[in-house]
């Protein structure tokens, strides 16, 4: 994913842009009245876009494009989920912004289909953790996500594809990757365009490492078993210095628990566990600052330096769930994640 110069000038000049009270968010687009122009990251805070509403993008990622950034996450928007789900007409919505901070609403990614007795995206189903990447020999742009059944038994994953990074995506299937049951989920796509899924399975003890095919909708037949009956969840992946790190949950619902990452040479591994990266105190360490993480964004020109993003659950009430951005860094092949009541990329 994008991490180079041109994105880091975009960034410099959406924030200069934000910080002037006159943020662009999305290509063309003037902050809306309603709308706070933001400066600082405030994790847990409530994060609205530039049309003032709170932000839906649940165990989001990201995925730049031509200096705009594109964020989809689960839309547990209160206007379409009444408790039961039946109400809903979204399953993924996706967010556009040039300096990661303001955000524009670019709408419903991956509808609910509501027409249809059994689906995968009928209201009442489970649709958890979309992760976007584009395909550069298909030009398209594929979405894969965690397809479910309220008692997650299904545990399976499904792919939708998309002409544009908005979307809206068609939605092609879903399947048990090599066989395998599978949750919690993320992509990784490597500089030669060679993407893969990483995947909870075993009944969330293990953790699957697939490749993908070359156009990127189905597995390709080659996967690793990670992290043996360490029962990881959330992975959220990143590499540096040659280096590939995951960032993973343990498996406690909603609640927070101790994230912990590990480092291999390969993304196939082996994978080598190396602890916990929060900094902090104890709470805050075992806790990882009350979040679970979904993906860990590069900090465009400033090697070593990330975003972890994180969700900060509301169990009683997901549509409220927040949002924990903070700083990554990686510093001798260690990583630390920091807590900030808020704060801006410098
Ligand atoms: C933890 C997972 O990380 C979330 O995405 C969600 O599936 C919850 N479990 C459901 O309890």
């Amino acid at each position: 994913m994008g991490t180079g110069d041109t994105a880091q000038a975009f960034l410099i000049a959406g924030l200069a842009a934000a910080t002037a009270g006159c943020g662009l968010a999305a290509p063309g687009r003037t902050m809306h009245s309603m709308g706070e122009v933001r400066t600082k990251f405030n994790p847990g805070g409530i994060w609205t876009d530039d049309a003032g509403k709170p932000i839906q993008a649940h165990g989001g990622g990201i995925l730049l494009v031509d200096g705009v950034w594109y964020w989809h996450g689960e839309d547990k928007s209160p206007d379409d989920w009444n408790g039961t789900g039946a109400g809903r007409t979204s399953w993924v919505r996706c967010y556009s912004s040039r300096d990661l901070l303001n955000w524009h609403d670019e709408g419903v990614a991956l509808a609910a289909v509501r027409d249809r007795a059994v689906h995968d995206l009928s209201p009442g189903r489970v649709v958890e953790r979309p992760k976007v990447l584009f395909n550069r020999r298909t030009g398209k742009y594929v979405m894969w996500m965690h397809i479910d059944t309220h008692d997650y038994k299904y545990a399976r994953t499904g792919v939708a594809v998309s002409l544009s990074p908005a979307g809206p995506f068609e939605y092609l299937e879903s399947f048990r990757p090599d066989g395998a049951e599978s949750r919690d989920m993320t992509v990784w796509q490597d500089a030669d365009g060679t993407a893969y899924l990483l995947h909870s399975s075993e009944g969330n003890a293990t953790l699957h490492i697939s490749r993908l095919a070359a156009d990127y909708l189905h597995p390709a037949g080659e996967f690793v078993r990670a992290f043996e009956g360490r029962y990881r969840e959330a992975p959220a992946v990143f590499s540096h210095a040659g280096r590939y790190y995951i960032v993973s949950s343990h498996c406690t619902g909603w609640k927070p628990n101790e994230a912990e990452y590990a480092v291999a040479d390969a993304m196939l591994g082996p994978w080598t566990v190396a602890g916990n990266p929060c900094a902090g105190t104890d709470e805050q360490r075992k806790l990882t600052f009350e979040s679970q993480s979904t993906y860990v964004l590069p900090v465009p020109g400033k090697p070593g330096r990330f975003i972890f993003m994180a969700d900060r659950w509301n169990a009683g009430n997901l549509p409220d769930s927040r949002y924990v951005w903070l700083p990554l860094r990686v510093a001798d092949g260690k990583v630390e994640i920091v807590w900030r009541d808020a704060w801006e990329m410098r």
